[in-house]
């Protein structure tokens, strides 16, 4: 198994790749900055330049690899094509380019309430509209899909039990980024991850299962 991780240097990304050096699982990183990924990663983590708007940039990048985990997003900007762009013609530039070169597990970030069209999050330039149509176009893809979407995303980590629950049952709650880049690299080796949308939040007073259970139960 290798595993391209495009978004590599973003908030969570940068922990997929971490979780997946934990597990010594080889690992190559997309970057659009390569001096702040030298600094990030360790050296064992293969820096690639690339940018998922410019499918010409990930051909050559993604072909030694049989796994692509995508956690790139928009960030809140002015630019009013910000998420249609980089959370729905990025992802589906990586979705093709998979396609085309053989990937046999594409892992996918979105958000909790991707289905609800009148969220405050779509004021930012349809933002929740976009992952959706995103997701659909990898769920219509025939790749193997696991697609991940958190509760609002914290950086500090805490001991909560994750609870995981299917599509557009879960509608609010958080989750470190740790969290979601455990459950993105631990959906490559469950079984019972293939073909699923996962929602995930963390709860104090949720019980504490394995990541099997959870898996299995949605
Ligand atoms: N914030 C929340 O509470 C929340 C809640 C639920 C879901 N989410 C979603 O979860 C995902 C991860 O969130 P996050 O906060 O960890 O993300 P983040 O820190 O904003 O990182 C986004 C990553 O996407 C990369 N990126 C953007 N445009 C790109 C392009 N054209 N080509 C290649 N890479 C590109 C960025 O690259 P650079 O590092 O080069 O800028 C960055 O690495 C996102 O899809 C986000 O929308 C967020």
């Amino acid at each position: 198994m290798k595993v391209l991780v495009a978004g590599a240097t973003g908030g969570t990304g940068r922990w997929i790749v971490q979780a997946l050096v934990d597990r010594q699982i080889p690992v190559k990183a997309l970057v659009r900055n390569l001096d702040l990924a030298k600094n990030l990663f360790p050296p064992e983590v293969e820096l690639v330049l690339g940018d998922v708007l410019k499918p010409e940039t990930l051909k050559n990048v993604i072909a030694d690899c049989t796994v692509l985990i995508c956690a790139t997003g928009a960030k809140p900007s002015l630019d009013f094509t910000g998420p249609l762009q980089v959370d729905y013609f990025g992802t589906k530039n990586l979705v093709d380019i998979a396609k085309s070169s053989g990937i046999e597990h594409f892992v996918l970030v979105t958000s909790l309430c991707v289905s609800q069209f009148f969220h405050p999050l779509n004021l930012f330039w349809l933002i929740l509209f976009w992952k959706q149509q995103a997701e659909n176009y990898l769920k219509e893809s025939g790749l193997t899909y696991t697609i991940v979407r958190p509760g609002g995303l914290k950086n500090e980590d805490n001991t909560y039990p994750i609870v995981m629950s299917s599509a557009d049952t879960l509608f609010e709650g958080s989750i470190p980024r740790q969290k979601v880049a455990h459950i993105c690299v631990e959906s490559l080796f469950q079984a019972a991850s293939r073909n699923k949308i996962v929602e995930i939040v963390c709860k104090a007073d949720a019980p504490a299962v394995s990541d099997e259970q959870l898996f299995a139960q949605v």
